[in-house]
């Protein structure tokens, strides 16, 4: 498949290792790269964005109107600038703000949950056993992305519709406080478990 990944950045590199490992054709897109002929080629787009910078690219009307009918993988999170609280949710998210802009997008929420330092280290052969939660609202780019994470040796987990975006963000804001500010470190993640 051809995948467009929006940022070089501390996520979209190891998706790119990820996904070129499982043999697909991926054009990382930095800011001196043109987007715009990279999302024209590509049947998914990945915003590997801080949330702020994906609302900005966005803005741009060349830039939607190519990614209209495509399926777009939404990795942000809103977070403040110190990264220790959230500047969207309860009512809304910001997977949901995304896809306000995009109406002809198929948007899916995957890959929030999961820290840059499990993904590098997943890319370089250390297993990551936790799951990405895969949340849209289009049961075929849902499946499509599902298959996307199957194929980087990653567990998928159906998280419902895009809605669910609203407490898949929160959950990441508090594993940050798990990680940075109670002390676990960046090797940890949330995963769904049987109570007994
Ligand atoms: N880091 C994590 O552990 C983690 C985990 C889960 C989800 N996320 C989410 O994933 C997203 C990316 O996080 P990250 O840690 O990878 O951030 P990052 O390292 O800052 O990567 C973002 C990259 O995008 C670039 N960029 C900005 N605007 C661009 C544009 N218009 N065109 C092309 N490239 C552009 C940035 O360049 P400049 O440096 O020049 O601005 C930067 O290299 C965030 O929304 C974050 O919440 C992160």
């Amino acid at each position: 498949m051809q995948i467009a990944i929006l940022g070089k950045g501390n996520m979209g590199t190891p998706l790119a290792t990820l996904l070129r490992n499982a043999g697909h054709l991926v054009d990382s897109v930095g800011r001196a790269d043109d987007p715009v002929a990279a999302i024209s080629r590509a049947e998914v787009v990945i915003l590997a964005l801080k949330y702020e910078q994906a609302l900005a690219i966005l803005a741009q009307p060349a830039i939607k109107q190519t990614l209209s009918g495509k399926t777009v993988i939404d990795i942000t999170n809103p977070l403040s600038e110190d990264f220790m609280s959230l500047t969207t949710g309860h009512s809304t998210s910001g997977a949901e703000e995304l896809a306000r802009l995009l109406p002809t997008s198929a948007v899916v929420k995957a890959f929030n949950t999961i820290f840059a330092s499990v993904l590098a280290d997943h890319a370089e052969g250390t297993l990551c056993r936790l799951p990405v939660f895969v949340a849209g609202n289009d049961s075929a780019a849902v499946e499509c992305v599902t298959t996307l994470v199957r194929g980087m040796n990653l567990k998928a987990i159906a998280a419902g519709d895009l809605t669910n975006a609203r407490y898949l963000e929160p959950m990441t804001e508090m594993m940050i406080q798990f990680g940075y500010g109670l002390g676990h470190g960046d090797r940890i993640g949330f995963s769904l478990e049987t109570a007994a």
